[in-house]
């Protein structure tokens, strides 16, 4: 050891600085931080919902969940089924270990969530009114006083989901044992109990202006004139990259700000059909990015929480069957674009590149059939640096236009169109910074009439077996080849001359002439898009006829 090194004012001199390292303001993030640093930097809380059991087992869960977020929600842990499974039996034993988590790592903590018609025990839904009022009031005073003194929780959701998605009040069992007046009832008792508590009122499908989510505006302010303690309101965003992004989430976080309320995005995650590929991610991505944005751009929004982080642990397959991938690690821990996406857009300024694409042309269509198009348009070019990402097609349908499909070319082959229909549409260029471009003027074309009328579905019929006087078809598959559920469908097909029906099952026969007509029963006439399902039928034949039907067409 030198002497210079370990003279005293060395040792003083790199003390200070050791100190001042932890002391002073931190220069702007570093590209590659945690994305809490970044956040912290913007004024927001970047969070994610927690489960209880990979917390105390996966050292990487853990590793993660310490390290990029700043804010966390339990995802099921403070759920009434959870914080008082029967009258009067409370355990908080999930909701402390996840809200001591957040201590040890400088998070803050937000309830979810105090009233719900969802996870919440059996015995609460069978009380009269007036004992359903006051357990619900108990259960809030119960819950918040838990925690009324920790300066971790901040903020609770008091209720959750009290409208169906056409704007009414959901016909739940605390509606319809107590009316509306639950809701104001549920948050006085929450102000009772901790009165420094963010209160929240929580629902899904409220990102766009929509029936759903104008109806919690005027809830909220009705209110709030009623001087009802409504501080907040959370929008879960549950998206999913076929339906579209809304386009108007950072005009309705405005509107709800406007009320004077804080807005904070709750439940984000953003599924896929599974398997997932490189070009979903990049939609993902986008709509990652495009979230984070509006959040950024809306002075009232407080901060984004991802519904998980890993999708080794994601409420989405469970729920959406074939559906998955929606959040910002894979299974293996690994970062997707999705992470980067939000990454990028918390660090915000660091893109190069503000400008869109150019507008793309007009979309014009060949080979239209009754369900499938072709679109061809001419294309975007990119100036800003990022380059073209690729195109969206979108129909016009007023309020809320629906992804047909996306391109990476200037061309697309759409499938799954409804017959005799006419669809305007039009397309938007995306480049690698995310920017989109403005949209194309529409384009205008009408789908025929498939041979036999199309209607979106399809029939086939197999020969089972046959011998000299008869024949089984089983099955005729029924395939709903259309992009909307069906309620009922109709096949019908030729019987060769002197062939006559001896019997059928899974569907009600009718016969004119040699024209046979199959409807559906009513167990089997709704088919989701690409479901299907089957009936059979037997004939006789002369004797020495070969022939079989033929002309299967489904409406
Ligand atoms: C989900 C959880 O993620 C699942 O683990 C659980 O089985 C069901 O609930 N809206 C909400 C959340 O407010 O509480 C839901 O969480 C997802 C939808």
């Amino acid at each position: 050891m030198s002497v210079h090194s370990s003279s005293p004012v060395r040792v003083l001199l790199a003390l200070a600085g050791m100190l001042a390292a932890f002391l002073l303001p931190t220069g702007p993030a570093h590209a590659s931080a945690p994305l809490r640093t970044h956040a912290a930097a913007k004024g927001k809380f970047i969070g994610a919902a927690l489960a209880t059991s990979p917390l105390a087992n996966e050292t990487a869960y853990r590793n993660i969940a310490a390290t990029e977020f700043s804010q966390v929600t339990a995802e099921n842990a403070m759920k009434w089924e959870s914080t008082e499974p029967s009258q009067g039996q409370f355990n908080f034993s999930g909701a402390d270990a996840i809200v001591n988590f957040a201590t040890q790592n400088n998070q803050q903590v937000h309830g979810h969530t105090l009233v719900w018609h969802n996870q919440t025990p059996g015995w609460v839904q069978g009380l009269s009114a007036t004992a359903m009022r006051s357990a619900m009031q108990n259960h809030i005073s119960q819950v918040v006083g838990h925690y009324a003194d920790n300066p971790t929780v901040v903020s609770w959701d008091v209720v959750n989901e009290v409208f169906d998605d056409s704007g009414n009040l959901r016909t739940s069992f605390w509606y319809n044992t107590l009316g509306q007046s639950y809701i104001a009832d549920a948050f006085r008792a929450a102000r009772a109990a901790d009165p420094d508590a963010r209160l929240c009122i929580n629902d899904y499908n409220t990102e766009g202006i929509n029936a759903k989510s104008t109806a919690i505006y005027n809830l909220v302010s009705s209110l709030r004139q009623q001087g009802v303690p409504v501080d907040c309101v959370g929008f879960q965003t549950h998206l999913a990259i076929q339906y579209g992004f809304p386009n108007d989430f950072q005009q309705n976080l405005q509107r709800f700000a406007a009320l004077g309320v804080q807005v904070r995005i709750t439940e984000l995650d953003v599924r896929m059909a599974t398997p997932r590929d490189a070009t979903k991610d990049a939609t993902q991505a986008t709509y990652y990015r495009n979230v984070v944005n509006a959040c950024l751009a809306v002075t009232a929004c407080a901060g984004v929480t991802i519904w998980g982080f890993t999708d080794k642990y994601s409420w989405v397959p469970d729920t959406f069957p074939g559906q998955g991938a929606a959040l910002i690690y894979d299974e293996s821990y690994q970062q997707k674009p999705s992470y980067t996406a939000v990454h990028d857009a918390l660090a915000g300024g660091t893109t190069t590149d503000p400008t869109p694409p150019t507008t793309p042309g007009t979309p014009s269509a060949s080979n239209v059939t009754s369900n499938s198009a072709s679109l061809t348009w001419t294309a975007s070019t990119d100036s800003g640096g990022s380059g073209l990402a690729g195109y969206d097609v979108y129909r016009e349908q007023g309020a809320t236009d629906q992804l047909l499909g996306q391109s990476t070319t200037n061309s697309i082959s759409l499938t799954g169109l409804s017959p005799s229909t006419q669809y305007q549409v039009y397309v938007r260029a995306r480049d690698g910074a995310g920017n989109v471009s403005a949209n194309s003027a529409l384009g205008t074309f009408t789908t025929t009439d498939g041979p036999g009328g199309g209607g979106g579905c399809t029939a086939a019929g197999t020969v089972q077996t046959q011998w000299a006087t008869g024949y089984v078809i089983q099955p005729v598959t029924v395939t709903n080849t259309g992009t909307s559920g069906i309620t009922g469908w109709t096949v019908t097909f030729t019987l060769p001359a002197g062939h006559t029906l001896t019997g059928s099952w899974n569907a009600t026969l009718t016969v004119s002439g040699q024209t046979v007509t199959a409807k559906n029963l009513a167990y089997n006439g709704n088919l989701a898009p690409n479901a299907g399902t089957t009936f059979g039928f037997q004939v006789s034949r002369p004797s020495g006829n070969t022939q079989t039907p033929s002309g299967y067409t489904c409406a």
